[in-house]
Parts: structure tokens; sequence; C-alpha cells
């Protein structure tokens, strides 16, 4: 199953009407995107705080982020328009902007640094440049501003490779060609996890593009392993 990356937003706007219907369909879908948030460890609720949902989707991944830094501004973006519709169509405080841009293209868009903690949940894996967007997130942060990457990796262990190859030919992809007419993408979600990083892999990229005091944890549940929350600082 291949998906130009390119072609990904596309992709995500055909999908975005069933998108939320699907993850509340998953145990711990929202409980694991506001453990990652919490890893963040933003101060006192995100006061004076700024802070980057990146590829925030129809907004899971920015409600995760305001439950735990509910007094900071949250700029949120993505490139698809129909998931960005799902979002603005929820009710969030005058703290939260949601921007259509493709994250390769933020200065274009009029966004720019610097943040204190940039979000990126579900985004990085889909990413054609992996490096350079990691870089380029380095130079938005502030001094010892941080980054968590909260995403699917299962190179590094066999049963969760076996797990996840399990849930989604049973589960996500039989619901998602029921929910959306089209299971295109999720065949794409199943092998685009088997293809990234494993959890070590992914650690090691991030301090070789900069980052430093580089961490990872996994959740609770059947994603126990599978989805982890990467949390790396830009050097102080
Ligand atoms: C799996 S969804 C995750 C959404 C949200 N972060 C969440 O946790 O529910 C991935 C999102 O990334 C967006 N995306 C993928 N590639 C992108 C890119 N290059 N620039 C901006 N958004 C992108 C997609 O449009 C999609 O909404």
């Amino acid at each position: 199953m291949t998906l130009p990356f390119g072609d990904l937003p596309g992709a995500f706007d055909a999908g975005a009407p069933a998108y939320d219907k699907l993850v509340d369909t998953n145990p711990g879908y929202h409980k694991h995107l506001k453990l990652s948030a919490q890893r963040m460890r933003c101060a006192n609720q995100g006061d004076g705080l700024r802070l980057l949902d990146a590829g925030c989707g129809t907004g899971a991944s920015t409600a995760a982020l305001l439950a735990v830094a509910p007094r900071a501004e949250i700029v949120a973006v993505d490139a698809s328009a129909g998931m960005l519709a799902q979002a603005a169509a929820k009710s969030w405080p005058s703290s939260v902007r949601f921007v259509q841009s493709r994250i390769e293209d933020l200065a274009e868009a009029g966004v720019g640094g610097p943040f204190d903690g940039i979000f990126a949940a579900y985004l990085v894996r889909n990413l054609a440049d992996k490096d350079s967007q990691l870089r380029e997130f380095r130079a938005m942060l502030r001094p010892g501003g941080t980054l968590a990457v909260h995403e699917y990796s299962v190179r590094d262990s066999r049963i969760a490779t076996a797990v996840w190859n399990t849930v989604c030919a049973a589960i996500i992809i039989p619901s998602g060609r029921l929910r959306s007419g089209d299971a295109t993408l999720y065949k794409y979600l199943r092998q685009s996890v088997n293809r990234f990083d494993g959890a070590a892999a992914f650690r090691d990229r991030l301090r070789a593009n900069g980052f430093t005091s580089v961490r990872s944890a996994t959740v609770t549940g059947w994603q126990r392993n599978i989805v982890h929350t990467f949390v790396g600082q830009a050097p102080q």
C-alpha cells in the first residue's frame, strides 16, 4: 500500500468525517495523547507559554494540550482542510488558533517561533524529510524548549509488531473501510508504522538533529510498546 507523502493531506480530507468516530472507538486514544502532553511538563498550566500543535487534525491532540496547559497560547496547524473543518466545528477558547498549512511551509503561512513547546502527534512518521523537519522544529523552539513526538513505533519489538499487524488486519482496516467507504488511509497507516524507526533509532534521530535530554516512554493498554512519547529539548 503506497500513498505518496504529498497525497496524504488529500487522503485525510477524505477520511476526515469518519476520523473522530474511529479514534473514539480506540481505547486509550485520547488518554494517551493527554499523557504525552503531560510528559512535556508545562509549568503553571502553561501560563505565558506559546505551544505549537503540529498536525493537529480534528483537534484531538489540541484538546490534549489544552487540558494540560489551559493558560497557554496554542497554534494548531494542519494541511488538511477537511480535518481542520472538523476541528473548527468544536468549541475552543480564544487562546487556540487553527492554521491551514503544510508543516514544511509554516513560515509562508505566517507561523513562526519561538515556541516553548511543540507537540507532534502521529505526524512525524508521515513526513517525507523527517530530519529536516526535526531540525526546523528545533530552530523554532526557544533554548530549552520541548519537542514531544507522540508516535507509533514497533520495530524494536517482535511482539509489538505482531500485535500491531493483528489489530490492523482485524479491527482498524475493516472499521476504516466500514466507516469511510475506503480503506486506503488505514492500509497506509499499517505499512507506514511497520516502516517507521524503532524507538531506539528514533531517539538517535532526535539526538542527531540536535535535541538534548532525549527520552521516551510507552503507554498502557494494547498500545503498550506500540505508541510512545519521545521527548527532546532544544539546547540551552
Ligand atoms: C493521524 S492524524 C493525527 C491528528 C492529531 N494530531 C491527533 O492526534 O489526532 C495526522 C494529521 O497530520 C496531518 N499531516 C500529515 N502530513 C502533514 C504535513 N506535511 N503538514 C501538515 N499536516 C500534515 C494530516 O492532515 C492529519 O490531519
